[in-house]
C-alpha cells in the first residue's frame, strides 16, 4: 500500500510552521512526527497541504531527486505565509532555478567560492573581526552584538568580494533586511528588492566601463559580454550573493553567542582549544540549523518514498533542523557538543542547491567565535535570555542581542 497526501494515516497534525518550545532547539513536533510518520502531511497557512520529511536520509534523498523543483512559480510550491510567497517571487538567482539552467549559472561562480579562493580572504576576515571587536571594546557594554558584529561581518566580507567600499555595507544590509522581513508589506519589500537590483545593475555598468580584478568585472567580461548570461540574470545572481550570506551568517553569530553563553563549558573548551574551531563550527551549524524554512520544493513528477506517493504538484518541506536533529544520525542531537563529528549536517542544504558560500561562511564563523570568546572571556547577556525576541522569519535568529562584559 502507498499513501497519498489526503490519507488520514499520514496526517502530522502540524500546521506549518510548528512552534518551538526551547528557542535554541527545533520544534518538538519534529521528533514526535519523525518517530511516528517520517513522511507526513502538514497544513499550510492558506489551507493547502504539503509533505513534511523529518528524517535525515529522506531529506537528502528528496533534495537530490531531480523531480524536486526549487522554483516557487511551479504550482503547489509550499510557502510559509503570504509575505513569504511575495518575497520569494521577487527573488531571482539560480537558487530558484532547476537544472540545467541552475547548473550553468552556478558554475560561473564555483571557482570564486572554492575553499582555495576563499581561504585567501581569511587574513582580511581576521583583520575585520579584530576591528569590529575593537569597536565593541571602545564603545563599552552593553552593546548590541547584532549591529556591532554579526551583521557588519558578512556584509563587509561580501563588499570585499564585490570590491565595494565598506561604506556600502550599511546600504546593502538595510535593503536586504527590508526585503526579507516577513513583516514588511509586500510593496515595501518589493521596493527594497528593486533598490538593490538597481544598485547592482549600476555596478555591472560601472564594471563594464572600468573593469577591475573583482568577481563582477570577471563575470561581466567572461560571461555577460560573451552572451552567456543576460543582464537581468546577472543582477539576480549578484542579488543572491548579497542576500544568501547576510541573515544566515549574522544569525549564526548571534544565536551562536547565545548558545555559548548558555553552555559555558563549550565556550571554555573552544577558548582553550582554538584548533577545534573547524569541527566546533560544524557542530554549531548543526545544532542551530538557522536556515529553518529554506529547503522547500515542489514535485514535478510522481515519486515514492517511505511508503507514500508524492505526486507531481505536491509541495515538499524538508526542514533542516529536523534532519540535523535526527537521533539516528546524531547521538543526543539536542546536546551541543563541539567535540562531536557533525560533518554530516545539512545546515547548508543538500543536492544541487547546497550553499555556494559555505566555505566563506565557515571562515567567518571560525574566526569570529575564537576571537570573540578570547577577547571577552566574561561576555554575558545584558538581558534575560527569556526576554530575547526570537523571530520566526525565513532564517531563524534575533534582531537584537544586548551583551556586556567586565564589572557589573
Ligand atoms: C544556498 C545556508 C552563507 C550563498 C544555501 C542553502 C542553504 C544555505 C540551506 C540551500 C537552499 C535550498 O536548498 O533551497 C547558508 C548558511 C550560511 C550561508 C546557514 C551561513 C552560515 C552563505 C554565504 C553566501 C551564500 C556567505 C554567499 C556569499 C548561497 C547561494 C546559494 C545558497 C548563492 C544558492 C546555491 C544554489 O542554488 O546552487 N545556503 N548559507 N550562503 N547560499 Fe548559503
Amino acid at each position: 500500500t502507498s499513501y497519498d497526501l489526503d490519507a488520514p494515516e499520514v496526517d502530522s497534525g502540524i500546521t506549518w510552521p510548528p512552534r518551538r518550545a526551547d528557542p535554541l532547539l527545533p520544534p518538538p513536533a519534529f521528533d514526535e512526527v519523525r518517530a511516528r510518520c517520517p513522511v507526513s502531511r502538514v497544513s499550510l497557512y492558506d489551507g493547502s497541504a504539503a509533505w513534511l520529511a523529518t528524517r535525515h536520509d529522506d531529506m537528502r534523498a528528496l533534495l537530490r531527486n531531480p523531480a524536486m523543483s526549487a522554483n516557487p512559480r511551479v504550482g503547489g510550491y509550499p510557502n510559509s505565509s503570504a509575505n513569504h510567497s511575495a518575497s520569494r517571487n521577487t527573488q531571482g538567482g539560480f537558487i530558484r532555478m532547476d537544472a540545467p539552467e541552475h547548473d550553468v549559472q552556478r558554475r560561473m561562480l564555483t571557482k570564486a567560492f572554492s575553499v582555495r579562493q576563499v581561504e585567501l580572504l581569511r587574513p582580511y576576515v581576521e583583520q575585520l573581526v579584530d576591528e569590529l571587536l575593537d569597536g565593541m571594546a571602545a564603545a563599552g557594554g552593553p552593546v548590541d552584538l547584532v549591529a556591532a558584529l554579526a551583521e557588519p561581518l558578512p556584509a563587509r566580507a561580501i563588499c570585499k568580494i564585490l570590491d565595494l567600499p565598506s561604506s556600502d555595507a550599511a546600504f546593502l544590509l538595510g535593503r536586504v533586511a527590508t526585503w526579507m522581513n516577513l513583516n514588511s508589506p509586500p510593496d515595501v519589500s518589493a521596493q527594497a528588492s528593486g533598490d538593490l537590483a538597481a544598485f547592482l545593475d549600476n555596478l555591472i555598468l560601472r564594471r563594464l566601463e572600468k573593469p577591475g580584478e573583482d568577481i563582477v568585472s570577471h563575470l561581466v567580461a567572461q560571461q555577460f559580454q560573451q552572451g552567456a548570461i543576460s543582464r537581468q540574470d546577472l543582477v539576480g545572481m549578484l542579488q543572491l550573493l548579497v542576500v544568501g550570506g547576510f541573515d544566515t551568517t549574522a544569525n549564526m553569530i548571534a544565536l551562536g553567542t547565545i548558545a555559548f553563553l548558555r553552555f559555558p563549558d563549550q565556550a571554555a573548551e573552544l577558548r582553550a582549544h582554538p584548533e577545534l574551531a573547524a569541527p566546533a563550527m560544524e557542530e554549531l551549524l548543526r545544532y542551530l540549523s538557522v536556515a529553518h524554512h529554506v529547503a522547500s520544493r515542489v514535485a514535478t513528477d510522481d515519486i515514492m518514498i517511505r511508503g507514500v506517493c508524492i505526486h507531481a504538484g505536491d509541495g515538499v518541506i524538508a526542514p533542516i533542523p529536523a534532519a540535523n536533529h535526527d537521533p539516528e544520525v546524531f547521538e543526543d542531537p539536542h546536546v551541543l557538543n563541539i567535540r562531536r563529528d557533525a560533518r554530516d549536517h545539512v545546515s547548508f542544504g543538500f543536492g544541487i542547491h547546497q550553499c555556494l558560500g559555505q566555505n566563506l561562511a565557515r571562515i567567518e564563523l571560525q574566526v569570529v567565535f575564537v576571537k570573540l570568546l578570547q577577547r571577552f572571556p566574561d561576555l554575558r547577556l545584558a538581558v534575560a535570555e527569556s526576554d530575547l525576541d526570537f523571530r520566526n522569519s525565513m532564517i531563524y535568529g534575533v534582531p537584537e542581542l544586548l551583551v556586556t562584559w567586565g564589572e557589573a
